[in-house]
């Protein structure tokens, strides 16, 4: 298996689909706002939810097409959700994905917006999608809303910032935190490729989606918080040092580099682990988190 170019085909699919969306109305009179969702979606980003979600469907029925719209409809929630961890009443941030945030070349409000805005799309693209069924399409949504909101990634938002600059109380886990503000989404993504698929998941199957992303999503949050210290702003496009500046509960701050790196590695092999035997073809998904375990932005 060539890992590299299976992960530029899938790339190839997901941004050309991005790259149209909204361009159908953008003579309107909120065309600004239609630039800021296209800004940020556009701007790059390793992409990797739509990936998950397309080669999890490939997985299960030789396929990534059925899974294309909600692949989009994934990476324009997460994106809703960079625009507004980047504000100021959030990590208040200047860089993402190289370029000055939203707010910063929009302005606070029209980011707010733009945020909102690619959130209701990604559910619209979910529902309406042609590339699956009505009663997939519900499925989907349920997925996606389950992991976007308070018990996923907006719980996990809320207990990152509430314990900003604290330490964290008896029975408050920084893994309560990371599953939820980037596993959560990371799941649906992997969950969203089953569904789309025309062929069945066993039980078995879906939870081995499930243990592979859980696992998946704890390494890829503490990849993160070690790239905040140990990267710089050029290889990353965001900025580091943040987290610190901030006074954010990371496994980082807490545990250091070196058990970070520890953790990815078990974390990895974990996520490795649940999908061999599950599912026919599961090298790319190994691979995929072999090389997010030592990606470097
Ligand atoms: C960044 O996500 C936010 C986290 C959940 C850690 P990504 O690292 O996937 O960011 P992009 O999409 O590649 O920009
Ligand atoms: C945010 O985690 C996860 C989201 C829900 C966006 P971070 O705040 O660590 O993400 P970055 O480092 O800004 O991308
Ligand atoms: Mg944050
Ligand atoms: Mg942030
Ligand atoms: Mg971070």
């Amino acid at each position: 298996m060539d890992f590299e170019r299976e992960y530029r085909e899938a790339l190839v699919l997901v941004e050309g689909e991005l790259n149209s969306a909204f361009t159908g109305t953008m003579d309107g009179p909120h065309r600004e706002l239609l630039e800021a969702m296209r800004y940020s979606l556009l701007a790059g980003g390793k992409r990797v939810r739509p990936v998950l979600a397309l080669k999890f469907c490939q997985a299960l029925c030789g396929d990534m097409e059925p899974a294309l719209d909600y692949a989009c409809g994934v990476e324009m929630l997460h994106t809703y959700s960079l625009i507004h961890d980047d504000l100021p009443c959030m990590d208040d941030d200047g860089l993402r994905r190289g370029v000055p945030t939203c707010h910063v070349k929009y302005g606070e409000w029209l980011a707010l917006l733009a945020g909102d805005a690619l959130q209701a799309a990604a559910f619209e693209r979910l529902a309406e999608s042609r590339r699956t069924g009505p009663a997939a399409n519900g499925r989907a949504c349920a997925v996606l809303a389950r992991a976007a909101g308070r018990d996923g990634m907006c719980g996990g938002q809320y207990l990152d910032l509430k314990w900003e600059g604290r330490e964290l109380p008896e029975g408050y886990g920084l893994e309560q935190i990371d599953a939820w503000k980037t596993g959560a989404l990371l799941e649906a993504a992997c969950l969203l490729g089953l569904t789309a698929s025309p062929v069945e998941p066993a039980a078995e199957q879906w939870a081995a989606a499930e243990r592979y992303a859980q696992a998946l999503g704890m390494a890829f949050q503490i990849r993160d918080d070690m790239l905040d210290v140990e990267s710089t702003e050029e290889e990353l496009g965001k900025p580091i040092g943040s987290d610190a500046q901030n006074g954010k509960n990371t496994y980082a701050a807490k545990y250091g580099l070196d058990r970070c790196r520890e953790l990815v590695d078990l974390l990895t092999e974990r996520a490795q682990e649940s999908v061999r035997g599950a599912f026919e073809r599961p090298e790319f998904l190994c691979a995929l988190a072999g090389s997010l375990a030592k990606r470097k932005n």
